[in-house]
């Protein structure tokens, strides 16, 4: 199996894309870090992967808290030594037209969905380059690409994980981590059942406007990131795949 003995962490584990991330990794032989905010459903997946006879070590983990994404690595270091992949999924939205948000909501989207992957970065990247490889990858998003009402702010986050992801993936390549984005489109999850909710309609609307015709299932969206945390795309680096049912053609 191709992740044999290979540690890889997974923040926003605990359901959706993440969750689907770290079970085909575990499937594949990978021992999975499972960081979750929700504990408990967190404790699901990792029992999960336990009955596929892989090691998972489920974590209460908070990333827009760098005391919390610190004691991550700590006890990933602890359990499994060291980190052959991280990946920035966690994330999330609050809709709303940007008239109608306020400073304390551009704070809360930007700290999760843009610090919190560079917190992640930060503290894994310290123990990543004395080994001298390693793979990590960001989850965009398409509303960067693409634009999209009622998302602005968090867009604005999307974009600059796009913007981090490049400059960041120049600086590792002379220690032969690779580091790469993967900007899913509309992905039938609880992210796009909250923005259903506020937005009726939204979901046959982008089926129309999608060239393969349906949203993406959680499964094509982990497809993409383990293909990049194979050894197959050891000379891929700096890049951003939509996974978006053709939605975006960049
Ligand atoms: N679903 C979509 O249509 C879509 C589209 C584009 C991008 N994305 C991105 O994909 C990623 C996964 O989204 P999803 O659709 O699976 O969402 P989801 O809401 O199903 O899962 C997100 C997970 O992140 C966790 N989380 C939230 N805040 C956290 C924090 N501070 N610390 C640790 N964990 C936290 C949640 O508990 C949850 O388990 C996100 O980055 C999201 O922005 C999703």
């Amino acid at each position: 199996m191709r992740f044999n003995g290979m540690n890889f962490i997974i923040t926003g584990a605990a359901q959706g894309i993440g969750r689907s991330i770290s079970l085909k990794l575990a499937r594949q032989g990978a021992n999975v870090v499972v960081a979750d905010l929700n504990e408990s459903e967190a404790l699901k997946v990792a029992y999960e992967i336990d009955c596929m006879g892989k090691a998972a070590l489920p974590l209460k983990v908070d990333i827009t808290d760098t005391e919390s994404v610190r004691h991550m690595v700590a006890e990933t270091i602890e359990k499994f030594q060291f980190i052959d992949g991280l990946v920035n999924n966690a994330g999330g939205d609050q809709i709303g037209f940007f008239l109608d948000t306020d400073e304390e909501i551009w704070d809360q989207l930007i700290s999760l969905n843009l610090m919190g992957p560079i917190r992640c970065c930060h503290e894994v990247l310290k123990v990543m380059v004395p080994r001298q490889r390693g793979k990590i990858v960001n989850i965009g998003s398409d509303a960067a690409r693409h634009g999209s009402i009622g998302e602005a702010v968090y867009s604005a986050a999307k974009g600059g994980v796009i913007a981090f992801t490049k400059s960041l993936a120049r600086e590792v390549a002379r220690y032969q981590i690779n580091v790469n984005c993967v900007s899913p489109g509309p992905t039938k999850t609880a992210q796009l059942e909250q923005s259903q909710a506020i937005l009726p309609g939204l979901a046959d609307a982008l089926k129309k406007s999608i060239p393969l015709k349906r949203l993406g299932e959680p499964d094509n969206i982990a497809d993409a990131v383990v293909f990049l945390l194979s050894d197959e795309a050891d000379y891929i680096t700096g890049q951003t795949v939509s996974v978006s049912g053709g939605l975006t053609m960049l």
